[in-house]
């Protein structure tokens, strides 16, 4: 019997999608899942035997069996500890030290991190996170992996073959031609989920931009989501085009087969999340590097879930608004359309921000440019900005912060007024754009020389003695103030 090349463990959505791609691209796979149940359905499904995915292997042993060495197995089973029971299985079953174990779960950083040292000597321990839902893993993915560098050498024409491609202008190509793979090897354990732990930040904040953008149409200028969704489908040819903004604008276009309202409109606004937009957030703040506008858009979640609060809230409380006057709707939508351009490049730069603070922090050295550049297509964000800021990266491979590349905050500089604009309109008529705003506050907060905190150090040095470093002399010194009568003391390093 011809040996595999590789394993999918678990044949759910994504490893089913992923077997299927592999085998496309002429590599022979096994199929296993570790529930008999699943593993019976899997191995009685046409889209997989039909295409060849190999699946007589009635127990571990035998799938390991069906692998040539080293053995590659990829785990697709959820985030936690089904990996690690998922492992234990592998070894008692009889893998050996060269062999590889790939994650492809939504896993947390740190458990890939201490999983590399838990397995180190028994295994190859390799993670590698996936970008772009079910379509994505079926027909191109977007694949950020890291971990042991010698299994990457084994596994790198596999995920180069199966990724999604870019060509020389950034733009996607389809599947089969050509191109620059969005896969990339990004370091050490745990760079590759901490990279996609901030793509899903991005991808809450970016989702909560366009959703603001929709409730600015609807309550300003009484839009209808058909109407809508034609304006996106025209932003999404220009500055603001993006897998996100395109499958919006469909979104905005469909009618309810039961009801045939526009189907926006039957869906309960209580959003959902299963935790890695709270990493990102949770992340940004441990390790100071601001992320407010993903932040916010956690907490848009939280609070659209408090539906019956807001109910309640907005028969009870009632708050005057501003009347805005419209004379050009078309004025308008422009504004939104300025704001939504710039707080999207905002929250890039904090998304990529937040990855260079903790890139230097672990010393991973992670290749901003090549981040952006696996991001362009397959996965989620996937917007034509990201081409534009590889560029910036690579121009500049030490960038400090995004905002510093000149193409950039040229574009912030051009629009910025039309945000500011759109900003003071949801604000006047009580349309809340904790999105929007936020990202406007960062830039600003970034772009202010002198802050506020001069009064903030004064206050903690008042009530608490927490000292504070003075404008004239060398910030290392630190000083109190006996403040009822005032007599300055220098107070030891
Ligand atoms: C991707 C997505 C995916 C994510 C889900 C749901 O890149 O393919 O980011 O990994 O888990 O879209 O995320 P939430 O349920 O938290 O919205």
């Amino acid at each position: 019997m011809t040996k595999s090349d590789i394993a999918l463990v678990g044949l759910g959505v994504m490893g089913k999608s992923l077997a299927l791609n592999l085998l496309d691209h002429g590599f022979a796979v096994s199929g296993y899942d570790l529930n008999p149940v699943n593993r019976g359905r899997a191995a009685n499904e046409g889209a997989l035997i039909d295409r060849g995915v190999y699946f007589d292997a009635e127990d571990l042993q035998a799938l390991l069996g069906s692998l040539s060495t080293p053995r590659i197995l990829v785990l697709s089973v959820p985030a936690g500890d089904a990996v690690d029971i998922a492992i234990q299985s592998l070894l008692d079953a009889g893998l050996e030290p060269d062999d590889i174990v790939v994650d492809t779960g939504n896993s947390l950083w740190t458990d890939s991190e201490r999983r590399e040292q838990q397995y180190h000597g028994r295994l190859r321990f390799f993670s590698t996170a996936v970008s772009g839902g079910e379509e994505g893993a079926r027909h191109g993915p977007a694949l950020m992996a890291s971990g042991d560098k010698s299994a990457w050498s084994a596994i790198k024409p596999m995920w180069e073959a199966i990724a999604a491609k870019v060509d020389p202008n950034g733009q996607p190509v389809a599947p089969f031609h050509a191109g620059e793979p969005c896969a990339a090897y990004l370091g050490q354990a745990g760079a590759g989920h901490y990279v996609k732990m901030v793509h899903n930040g991005i991808e809450y904040a970016d989702m909560q931009l366009i959703c603001e953008a929709y409730q600015l149409m609807t309550d300003l200028l009484g839009m209808t989501p058909d109407e809508i969704g034609k304006v996106f489908e025209r932003w999404n040819q220009g500055a603001l085009n993006s897998y996100l903004m395109e499958i919006s604008a469909d979104i905005l276009k469909t009618a309810d087969p039961v009801t045939g309202q526009p189907f926006v409109q039957v869906v309960l606004d209580k959003a959902g999340q299963k935790g890695t937009g709270l990493w990102t957030a949770v992340n940004s703040l441990q390790e100071g590097e601001p992320a407010p506008t993903i932040t916010q858009a956690v907490f848009a979640r939280a609070q659209s879930a408090q539906k019956g609060q807001r109910v309640e809230a907005s028969r009870t409380i009632k708050l005057p608004t501003v009347a805005i006057e419209i004379r050009d709707n078309n004025a308008i939508l422009n504004g939104i359309e300025e704001a939504l351009v710039c707080a999207k490049i905002a929250v890039y730069a904090q998304g990529f921000a937040l990855m260079k603070a903790k890139s230097d922090h672990q010393g991973w050295q992670l290749d901003l440019a090549k981040v952006a550049r696996i991001w362009r297509a397959g996965c989620i964000i996937r917007a034509g900005i990201l081409h534009q800021i590889a560029q910036a990266f690579d121009a500049t491979p030490n960038l400090r912060h995004l905002l510093f590349a000149e193409p950039l905050a040229d574009i912030l500089a051009q629009k910025s007024v039309g945000w500011r604009q759109t900003v003071a309109n949801g604000a006047l008529a009580g349309v809340p754009l904790p999105g929007i705003s936020s990202a406007l506050s960062y830039v600003d907060a970034l772009c202010t020389e002198t802050s506020p905190a001069n009064l903030l150090q004064a206050q903690r040095d008042y009530f608490g003695s927490h000292t504070y470093a003075r404008v004239d002399c060398d910030e290392n010194r630190t000083f109190h103030l006996t403040w009822h009568d005032p007599v300055q003391r220098e107070t030891p390093m």
